[in-house]
């Protein structure tokens, strides 16, 4: 168990950064290339836990990924074209989305394919997403049926579905679009707005999806069985690791900051909104789109205050990966934020909306915590000069960066734990702080 121990603030810097690739766009290349046929090549993938994760459970699945001058190049074998032997075991580690994703991909696998996880993966649910795969066919063992370790039958008798997403949750939609891919058919699913990468990507492909955008929901038609040619695909920045850069410059002094080509997708773009309704001025500029996804660079000067929040419940999923720095903010905020609907932050790689609240408090900031709510009393010159142990975290990644960024804008002395947490989503994410000038 590594720490790192933090003393001093961070003194003002003037950068150009960039940061590793998106974990979401990442995965799903990947996964959606694995069913393609012929050669994908896929540049900019991060090196990250996750990622490594998703490429050697592919690997253990019969599909062959090799990387040559950091380009990595995948060999599709075509709509359910894995080959591999029986009783395989396919380790997730930390990747829920890697994982859950999978899962839509095996509803036809002829053999059992067993899925496991860490010990943070192993806690979370998977009954949303084992309903509906069952309803197309395929079926399911374990001995708790919520939780992994599970095993995965196929049917070669699948049968497409009518599904309802209801909790906002990606990783749902995602896995029953790519489980409709190998599904003869029409599969429609009224989701509830949620990141849109799956579709925008089977779109770009020119597969056979329709996206109907309501008020609230997503009404997506997805026919299957139909086979795609091999694709060339340049992951862009990843906007939920652009947090922890955005909120550690608007809360430094005199300090400004650009981060080239970033995914700006409005899906995934709450996080922005919502503190710029809080006062920041962060901007995108030199937008363009790429690969079918909205790329820009995004330009962040200090502040030094901040209004506070009652954040609006529909953008909750847009944001859902950022919050935990959002609560940053908000704790230097001149009056008290208010966030509602949150359950889903408590299903994450930790239990999030609670550790928040823990963590807060430790930082001398008043906080009432709800079952899906938090209260922030937000204090413009909160300054901490106390000691603060952060443990027993689950390893969660955004916890740990969260940490490091409040130990860089708030003072006091912190000691984090299990430093390598960060490389589940955010490899780069030390070496970024070094290259602004922080001395570890
Ligand atoms: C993700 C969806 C979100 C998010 C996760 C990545 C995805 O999870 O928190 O980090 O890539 O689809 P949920 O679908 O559980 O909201």
């Amino acid at each position: 168990m590594v720490k790192i121990v933090i003393q001093k603030k961070i003194k003002d810097f003037n950068k150009v950064i960039s940061v590793d690739g998106d974990k979401s766009l990442s995965i799903r290349s990947l996964l959606i290339g694995s069913q393609s046929y012929g050669i994908c090549t896929i540049k900019n993938l991060p090196k990250s836990e996750d990622i490594l994760s998703t490429i050697n459970g592919l690997k253990k699945l019969g599909i062959k990924i090799f990387f040559k001058k950091k380009i990595c190049y995948l060999h599709g074998n075509g709509l359910n074209g894995f080959n591999y032997k029986k009783n395989i075991v396919i380790d997730a580690g930390n990747s829920g989305t890697f994982a859950r994703l999978l899962l839509g991909l095996l509803v036809k696998s002829p053999y059992a394919v067993k899925i496991v996880g860490d010990k943070s993966l192993s806690r979370r649910d998977f009954q949303r997403v084992v309903d509906p795969l069952k309803k197309f066919g395929a079926k399911f063992f374990s001995k708790n049926k919520k939780n992994l370790p599970l095993k995965i039958i196929g049917s070669d008798y699948l049968k497409p579905i009518n599904y309802f997403e209801k909790k906002g949750s990606a990783q749902c939609k995602s896995s029953v679009i790519l489980a409709a891919l190998n599904t003869p058919g029409k599969t429609t699913i009224t989701a509830k707005k949620s990141r849109n990468h799956t579709e925008l990507f089977l779109k770009y492909l020119n597969l056979p999806i329709k996206i109907i955008r309501k008020k609230n929901y997503d009404l997506i038609k997805v026919v299957g069985e139909k086979q795609f040619k091999s694709f060339k695909y340049v992951i862009p920045g990843d906007i939920s690791s652009s947090a922890f850069f955005i909120i550690l410059t608007l809360l430094s002094k005199k300090s400004k900051l650009k981060i080239e080509n970033v995914n700006v997708n409005e899906s995934r773009t709450g996080f922005i909104e919502i503190i710029n309704k809080m006062g920041a001025n962060v901007k995108l500029v030199n937008k363009k789109t790429l690969y079918g996804e909205p790329v820009a660079d995004i330009c962040v000067e200090s502040q030094s205050f901040f209004k506070p929040i009652n954040c609006p419940v529909k953008l909750n999923s847009n944001a859902i990966d950022e919050f935990l720095v959002i609560f940053l903010l908000a704790s230097k905020a001149s009056g008290i934020s208010i966030f509602k609907k949150l359950e889903e932050l408590n299903k994450k790689e930790s239990p999030r909306l609670k550790l928040a609240s823990k963590i807060l408090k430790k930082m001398g900031v008043k906080v009432k915590l709800g079952i899906g709510s938090i209260k922030i009393y937000g204090n413009p010159n909160l300054n901490i000069k106390k000691k603060i142990i952060i443990n027993k975290y689950r390893k969660d990644h955004r916890v740990f960066m969260t940490s490091v960024i409040a130990a860089l804008t708030l003072g006091g002395e912190w000691i984090i734990e299990d430093k390598e947490s960060h490389t589940s989503s955010f490899p780069s994410f030390l070496k970024i702080l070094r290259k602004l000038g922080y001395e570890f």
